[in-house]
């Protein structure tokens, strides 16, 4: 009854036989697309729990006796509500395998070459969100206002007052002036909930229009029975029920982990960090942020010279030039690649000597700046980590290489 009213009205009928029959390939790696999504809706839940009782403002409160910022505060509070830490650590958690979901998905997307023609438009979409996703986990770093928070904070800080030219400018405008201020929580608590989730939500609905229209790549095993049905259908599961049904179990699945994980593994715990003081010890940020820390530890500290009148500093090259160097190349693969014509199948990563093993080359390259943030405790010189550092890369990408034409004959030229 209440279905027909909705129905005669909203056509929900008609929509369902059109878009809820379209299929999903059965292939799991299309599952970490997924798990983005489902991450980002965990932390819109938690987000707006804990929106109620945050407080964006840095002026001096009395909390147990002591005078701390009333955003550290807040935070501190919320811990002690029934519910309170669980909440926040899920989030925190989600936020976590929202980043790690994004880099499984786009190196199944990489070695899979799925970004080539038509899909070269979600590639570079699918960018922007990663983009997006860490500047939200940067801005949320500052939130709670303790120690590490403003040294993480303070490391981009100086990263963005080094862009030639504009970097003034910038920081003001991305900072609110001087770091640390009192205007600089409430900016990034305005982008952290309200900019950067709406480009987001935005964006995510564009990647995802897009993957509709131009429809899913397929397993090359799909090739001969696709062609035997006269090549229209992708083969898979049809959206609903079948599909949706997993992907609510999946769903469920994972929230069940998240909350597990949250019950008994610490993160972010602002009371042991304390507050803000004078004497704020130096702290690595979190692990996706560790290949540029990294990287800015190899550059030697008085490398500084100008160009055109714009001062270029080790945290230019470091924090500025190398992303936007990672960036260039990340967006310019499928402009690369030799593939002619639309491309519906899955590139079988074996079949392609080159791309495959220049991927691994570059993972190997950032999982080294990683190790690189960490050479005061190693106790290795920047000069001898630059040198692993080429070492690692050349190997990882030569023997690969070698290996892959070895196991292809003739047979692999990275156009399959
Ligand atoms: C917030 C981050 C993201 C979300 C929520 C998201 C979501 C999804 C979903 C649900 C799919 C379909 C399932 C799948 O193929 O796994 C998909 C496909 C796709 N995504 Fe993403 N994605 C994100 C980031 C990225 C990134 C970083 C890239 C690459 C730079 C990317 C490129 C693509 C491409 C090219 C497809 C089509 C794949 C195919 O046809 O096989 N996405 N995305």
């Amino acid at each position: 009854m209440i279905f027909k009213w909705f129905d005669e009205r909203l056509e929900i009928e008609k929509f369902k036989a059109k878009f809820l029959r379209k299929t999903f390939p059965s292939h799991p790696t299309f599952l970490l697309g997924e798990l983005a999504l489902f991450s980002f809706i965990t932390l819109v839940m938690t987000g707006v729990f804990l929106g109620f009782l945050y407080e964006p403002s840095t002026k001096m409160v009395s909390l147990f006796g002591a005078m701390v910022p009333a955003a550290y505060a807040s935070v501190v509070r919320i811990d002690l509500l029934p519910m309170g830490l669980i909440v926040r650590r899920i989030h925190h958690w989600s936020a976590m395998l929202m980043i790690a979901a994004i880099l499984a998905h786009l190196m199944r997307i990489y070695f899979s070459s799925a970004y080539r023609k038509p899909r070269e438009i979600n590639w570079l979409a699918g960018l922007g969100l990663w983009g997006l996703t860490m500047f939200a986990a940067f801005t949320g770093y500052l939130l709670p206002y303790s120690q590490f928070s403003v040294t993480a904070t303070s490391i981009a800080y100086f990263i963005s007052k080094s862009v030639p030219w504009v970097g003034d400018w910038m920081s003001r405008l991305l900072f609110a002036g001087e770091f640390p201020s009192e205007a600089t929580v409430p900016r990034f608590f305005f982008m952290h909930v309200m900019l950067i989730p709406a480009a987001l939500i935005g964006l995510i609905g564009l990647h995802l229009v897009i993957l509709v229209k131009q429809k899913h790549t397929e397993p090359p095993a799909n090739k001969n029975r696709k062609e035997a049905q006269g090549g229209k259908r992708l083969i898979g599961l049809p959206i609903w029920p079948e599909q949706g049904v997993i992907s609510m179990s999946f769903y469920l699945f994972l929230l069940f982990v998240i909350v597990l994980v949250s019950t008994y593994i610490p993160l972010n715990p602002v009371e042991t960090y304390g507050p803000p003081s004078p004497g704020t010890p130096v702290m690595r940020p979190d692990w996706y942020f560790l290949p540029i820390y990294g990287f800015l530890k190899l550059i030697p500290g008085d490398l500084s010279f100008s160009i055109l009148g714009g001062k270029i500093t080790p945290e230019t090259i470091g924090g500025v030039i190398f992303p936007g160097f990672l960036v260039l190349v990340f967006a310019s693969i499928p402009f690369l690649d030799r593939a002619k014509g639309p491309q519906p199948y899955m590139a079988n990563p074996l079949r392609r000597p080159f791309m495959t093993s220049f991927g691994i080359a570059g993972g190997v390259f950032l999982c080294m700046d990683v190790v690189a943030g960490y050479i005061d405790v190693l106790h290795i010189a920047p000069q001898t980590m630059i040198i692993y550092t080429i070492l690692a890369t050349l190997a990882a990408g030569g023997i690969s290489f070698a290996l892959l034409r070895l196991y292809n004959g003739k047979r692999g030229n990275d156009v399959t």
